[in-house]
């Protein structure tokens, strides 16, 4: 919030734009309902600008500027300090997380040894699987009438996609969405920090286990994959497990949250991909352009160089905000419309993030994301807002909705 010299806040509209980067927080809770307005704002005045805020930091906000310093590691390095994606995971701050959190040759290394089980025929083998237990989920939750679809279906399935993947057996599957359901919405640190010591330790138990016997899954493949002549440490490979399965179920959880908030705030597209189930496929990639769930994650300069205009030194923490860069009117027309039959072709745009970072898990986040809503929408066609409920949406690494309240007509 901006004062002006005698205490009072000011209006938005009377603040400038690197006066709204300087005091620009993407972790406040109060950004979110006017987040890609603030920073609409900032990124017409200065794409790249200072923030105070965090220790710190530079926002980028333009789309050039964003694929400059994703596309730059030689410049910009992917470790980044209390910023960004790995600032979901504060159990482990102290370890370095394999290929999330590494440049050049290693990340390279690193994502080759993983890259079979994220190519589209591997995405493509879990529909069965996210089929089942979207039906599943949704069979139980009919005959109510009343949910909040967040923590009742967007949450529930993607954990047990990622759980199944790393090698977890059903059970223990069910144990990780829990947990991490509660880790996420837990309300106090110190909550958090318990949930967090439990699910530390129920990793190391399954790496030491896939040491011990290793299978063809995914966290086999973390466990005994050596790179640079190295196998990565305990606490690597726990800081880096728990990385994966943020990014693989905050992420669709969240984006499809939002999604649904899209399809109650405009009918006449609901109808149309209720209609025709194979539009879900464009409103997916246009979702993910819109609002991608992961809004922001971080960089840190290496060397003395510039962006945008600004001079960067060794050190300095960069924010990428890749939503921003989705809206940025010097490469999309009208980019904060949602527009369902959008030319892809011209501008691809960053909601999948750019360069050697881009999403590993996109083909499965789109099969995930396509299948949850063609089941909703087959199962409750008629859901709606509940009376007088409110929507939250919330901001920050991750984008999305606090709660969906909804209803239907039971049958
Ligand atoms: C709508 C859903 C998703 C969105 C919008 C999304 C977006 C992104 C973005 C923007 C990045 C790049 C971050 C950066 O460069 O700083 C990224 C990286 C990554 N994503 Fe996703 N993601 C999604 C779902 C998933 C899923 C389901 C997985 C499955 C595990 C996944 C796995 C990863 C991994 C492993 C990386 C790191 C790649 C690397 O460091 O080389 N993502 N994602």
């Amino acid at each position: 919030m901006v004062l002006d010299s005698g205490g009072a806040p000011r209006r938005e509209a009377e603040i400038g734009p690197g006066e709204l980067a300087w005091s620009f927080n993407h972790l406040d809770p109060a950004v979110a309902e006017t987040a890609y307005e603030t920073m609409g704002r900032i990124r017409r005045g200065c794409p790249v600008a200072r923030s105070g805020e965090l220790d710190g930091f530079v926002l980028v906000t333009g789309y050039d500027e964003i694929r400059e310093a994703a596309q730059a590691s030689d410049r910009f390095s992917a470790y980044v300090d209390g910023l960004g994606a790995a600032a979901v995971v504060t159990e482990m701050r102290e370890a370095v997380a394999p290929m999330f959190e590494t440049d050049d040759d290693h990340h390279h290394q690193w994502r080759r040894t993983l890259m079979d089980f994220f190519t589209p025929a591997a995405a493509a083998a879990q529909d069965q699987y996210v089929r089942a237990i979207c039906r599943e989920t949704l069979q139980e939750m009919i005959p109510r009438g009343a949910a909040d679809l967040v923590s009742g279906y967007t949450r529930q399935v993607p954990p047990l996609v990622i759980g199944r993947m790393l090698g977890l057996a059903e059970l223990e599957r069910a144990w990780l969405s829990e947990h991490v359901r509660a880790l996420y919405s837990a309300e106090t640190l110190l909550e958090a920090q318990q949930i967090g010591r439990v699910y530390a330790d129920f990793l190391l138990g399954q790496i030491r286990e896939r040491r011990a016997r290793p299978g063809r899954d995914l966290l086999s493949c973390m466990v005994a994959a050596e790179v640079d002549g190295r196998i990565a440490n305990e606490e690597e490979l726990v800081k880096m497990t728990m990385l994966m399965v943020a990014a693989g179920h905050l992420t669709t959880a969240d984006a499809c949250a939002t999604a649904v908030l899209q399809l109650l705030e405009n009918p006449a597209l609901r109808e149309r991909v209720t209609a025709l189930p194979v539009l879900l496929e464009p409103f997916v990639e246009e979702l993910v352009r819109h609002e991608p769930a992961v809004a922001a994650t971080g960089r840190t300069v290496t060397t003395h160089t510039h962006l945008g205009g600004l001079t960067l030194e060794p050190g300095d923490r960069l924010l990428l905000a890749w939503g921003s860069a989705n809206r940025d009117e010097r490469r999309f027309d009208d980019g904060d419309v949602f527009r369902l039959d959008r030319d892809r072709s011209r501008t691809p745009h960053l909601g999948w993030g750019s360069g050697e970072h881009r999403c590993l898990g996109r083909h499965l986040a789109r099969v995930e994301l396509r299948v949850m809503l063609d089941e909703l929408l087959r199962a409750i066609p008629d859901f709606q807002l509940q009376p007088h409920a409110t929507v939250r949406r919330t901001f920050g690494v991750i984008r999305g909705v606090a709660t969906l309240p909804v209803q239907w007509s039971r049958r």
